[in-house]
């Protein structure tokens, strides 16, 4: 299993690209099941989970072109004849469940496996199925899946219960090809869902009101091709940035809209970083050590919970104490822990974090438990004094592109071990 070695100390500076973003990426592909043309995206991350999302729409029949190594991926969802998304997929991504919107919507059945908990939460789909079942849906659980169906979806008034970006990406991709209008409320408002319904539209649906609370889907007969490229990917940008603030750098990410991550930029200045926020790019240039401040993780436009852990780490050496309180996964302090080995101070309540910022972190070895942890261990090694080893680094993978090579271009000193 992979590792990464860090000799910390250094600090990084320069220009970096953004890859395609992950979360963007997921979904849109999986959309290509509701269209009949050929769809050629641009941008695609070359990363474990797009691979695995590949593969399970080549299991259903689908004509995958996988040229990731440029970035590139054309899917014809002309032949599909396996309507199922097996548990041995759905467990290594749990993503995967949103299979269940499109193949319902065009092919009136599905049979996805229940994805199961995961390191930072337990993770249920309840509102994905109500959401789904409003649109007419018929859907039992039996033996750990979900057997969907239905003639056609129709389309209807869905309130969620909460902004969830899962469901809401489900639903609407279903209420793409259900007949008449669908008003959905309480949308989750993530830039990925913005992405999707570019995607769509490119297909030929008719969406509007995405980024805002309620989005209004006028249902089409079918869907046709597209070429669309994917956004940037706004976690790994702010992940670079957090490199710079915590080795005292100036690091600029290109390939981005900086209101993609304003709640997090404004978290950076009020950390004491001077922030330059371009149309397609953003920079982060360190003024010193890094001032203590609190985060509590929301839905968006709120604190992203995926740069909670990256933060933690920054606050790890920040001057005074922090307090990080995560309200949308119940179980995502898995870094405290691995933290605390470089010598953090951190204290956890339920779902909240007291981080006394020390001087100075010592590198010692370290265990990678999910994606945005095993960032946050990496950013811990950049800054602490000597060696660092990062084991099970493929959690690492399943999220971020080349970064020990990114890393390498701003001047850290980082090597994978295979
Ligand atoms: C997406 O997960 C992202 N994943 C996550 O990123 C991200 O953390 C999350 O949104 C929140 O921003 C992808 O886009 C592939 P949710 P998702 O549905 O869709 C509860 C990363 O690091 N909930 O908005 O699963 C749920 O348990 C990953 O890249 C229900 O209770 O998130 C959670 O507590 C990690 N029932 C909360 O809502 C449901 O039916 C938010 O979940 C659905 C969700």
């Amino acid at each position: 299993m992979d590792k990464m070695r860090i000799r910390g100390g250094k600090t990084l500076s320069g220009t970096v690209q953004a890859s395609g973003s992950k979360n963007a990426a997921l979904p849109i592909l999986i959309s290509s099941l509701l269209s009949e043309g050929a769809c050629n995206f641009s941008r695609v991350p070359n990363l474990q989970d797009i691979r695995t999302t590949l593969k399970l729409l080549e299991q259903m029949g689908v004509k995958v072109q996988n040229d990731l190594q440029k970035n590139r991926v054309c899917l014809e969802a002309k032949t599909v004849s396996q309507f199922e998304a097996p548990y041995d997929l759905v467990r290594t991504m749990r993503a995967s469940v949103v299979v269940l919107g499109p193949l319902l919507a065009r092919f009136g059945k599905a049979k996805v496996s229940l994805p199961g908990g995961c390191a930072i939460g337990a993770r249920p789909i309840n509102y994905h199925l109500t959401g789904l079942e409003k649109l007419g849906a018929q859907i039992e659980l039996e033996g750990g899946y979900v057997i969907a169906s239905a003639k056609r979806l129709q389309g209807a008034r869905v309130a969620f219960e909460f902004p969830s970006v899962g469901a809401t990406e489900n639903v609407m991709m279903a209420a793409a090809l259900a007949k008449g209008e669908s008003i959905l409320e309480n949308c989750a408002r993530e830039p990925e869902i913005i992405d999707l319904a570019g995607a769509l539209r490119a297909m030929g649906a008719e969406i509007e009101g995405e980024g805002t609370e309620e989005i209004r889907i006028q249902g089409k007969d079918k869907l046709g091709g597209c070429d669309y490229p994917i956004m940037g990917d706004r976690i790994e940008a702010g992940t670079f940035l957090a490199g710079a603030l915590m080795t005292g750098g100036a690091v600029r990410v290109e390939g981005l809209a900086s209101t993609h991550l304003e709640a997090v930029l404004v978290k950076f200045e009020e950390a004491g970083a001077k922030i330059v926020r371009g149309d397609q790019f953003i920079e982060l240039q360190s003024q010193g050590r890094a001032k203590a401040l609190d985060i509590t993780t929301q839905p968006f436009p709120g604190f992203p919970t995926d740069m909670q852990a990256q933060f933690m780490a920054i606050m790890a050496v920040a001057d005074g104490a922090s307090v990080v309180t995560e309200t949308i996964f119940e179980n995502r302090f898995m870094h405290v822990p691995e933290l605390a080995r470089l010598g953090a101070d951190i204290t956890v309540r339920g779902n909240t974090a007291m981080i006394r910022g020390q001087a100075k972190l010592i590198g010692a070895p370290l265990m990678a438990t999910d994606l945005r942890a095993s960032a946050s261990l990496i950013l811990g090694g950049l800054a602490a004094q000597g060696e660092t080893v990062v084991n099970r680094i493929y959690h690492l993978d399943r999220g971020y592109e080349r970064m020990e090579e990114k890393l390498s271009t701003l001047g850290a000193d980082i090597e994978r071990i295979s």
